[in-house]
């Protein structure tokens, strides 16, 4: 009896220790909610002010459970069509600048609950055999979201590619660019690291940076050089501007995302005429890995992969100097098309 008793009472306290349990994880999951649905102050800027009445309240509830199994293939065609899910041609895509944070940029905006990312580069308008398979195709590519979402995607190759703003053009005349951009000279450097390491990884010598980036015959700045050509921001920019009107590019600085994102992410949102939503709670600075990392909420984080943030070579200070002197009047030019300025040298 007694021992049927003493039974009884374990499974009555295990019962309540379990609701106690769950209770107080409900209560620190809705914290974390609501902190990261806490609007934050609005950033003092000439882009219009945003409109809070856009995202119906499921598409926040939505955007980390359905959205995401639909991700990992686990939605079945009915939660499809229950849910109204489509795929969307994106409505702002991230033009470039290749090595400017562009992975960076569209992991950061998927934080929003009204963004969905394509996860990988699509290069349907910088590719011709892709652009040939049609729009279908490229609609395809898109992931699954709520009408009111916003679909964007990002493929570097477009800002420098001859024929992608007219083939955008003719998609959607009033989409969303964005371009993001860091100093001329150490994005370079930049580009060149990353080709380095896919010439180290095949066992095959390369060339130093100098030897690339300068011309040994002239001494003058190698314009042949991809890295460097890409780098000539302005120059692209102008074959955009023949189809699309300059309001309808948003400059993001490169090197501010690096070591202050938050604030590069409201002018965005605001670009994008999204409220405010993405928060210093969605972003903390990972001191191992010397970068900001994500955090969706209490459970999920992460840091983007190791081939972002890869280690510079040294490079001779005499040819810094050259490429920065050679970088400058564009620059200028860049700044005065585009009504940002940064302190490049
Ligand atoms: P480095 O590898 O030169 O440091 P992209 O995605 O366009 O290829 O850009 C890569 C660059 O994004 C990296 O250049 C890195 O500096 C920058 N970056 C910006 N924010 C980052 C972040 N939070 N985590 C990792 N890299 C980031």
């Amino acid at each position: 009896m007694l021992f049927k008793q003493q039974a009884l009472l374990r499974q009555k306290l295990f019962v309540l220790g379990s609701l106690a349990i769950g209770s107080v994880l409900y209560l620190v999951a809705r914290v974390g909610t609501l902190d990261r649905l806490q609007p934050i102050c609005p950033v003092e800027s000439r882009l219009p002010p945003p409109d809070p009445g856009q995202i119906p309240l499921r598409t926040l509830q939505f955007k980390r459970g359905l959205l995401h199994e639909l991700r990992k293939g686990n939605a079945t065609k009915e939660q499809i069509r229950l849910h109204n899910l489509v795929q969307q041609l994106p409505r702002a895509i991230i033009i470039g600048v290749r090595k400017g944070g562009t992975r960076a940029l569209l992991e950061m905006l998927n934080l929003h609950p009204a963004v969905v990312k394509a996860s990988q580069e699509i290069h349907f308008f910088d590719n011709d055999q892709n652009y040939a398979r049609g729009i279908d195709w490229y609609r395809e590519k898109m992931p699954f979201s709520f009408p009111h979402q916003i679909t964007i995607e990002k493929s570097p190759a477009y800002f420098i590619t001859e024929e992608v703003p007219e083939r955008i053009f003719k998609m959607n005349s009033s989409i969303k660019l964005l371009i993001i951009v860091r100093e001329p000279t150490t994005r370079a450097v930049s580009d060149y690291t990353q080709v380095l390491e896919g010439k180290e990884r095949k066992n095959k010598t390369y060339h130093k940076f100098e030897k690339l980036a300068v011309d040994s015959g002239t001494c003058e700045v190698n314009t042949k050089y991809k890295a460097v050509r890409t780098s000539i921001y302005t120059k692209h920019l102008e074959r955009w501007l023949k189809y699309f009107p300059v309001e309808q590019f948003h400059i993001v600085d490169g090197d501010r995302l690096i070591t202050d994102p938050l604030p590069e992410l409201q002018l965005v949102e605001r670009f994008l005429n999204l409220p405010s939503r993405i928060s210093q709670y969605n972003l903390y600075f990972n001191a191992t890995r010397g970068f900001y990392c994500l955090r969706f909420n209490i459970v999920f984080n992460k840091c983007l992969a190791g081939s972002k943030g890869r280690i510079h070579p040294e490079v001779d200070p005499s040819v810094v100097t050259k490429l920065q002197k050679f970088f400058h009047p564009f620059n200028q030019k860049f700044y005065q098309i585009t009504g940002r300025t940064f302190n490049w040298p």
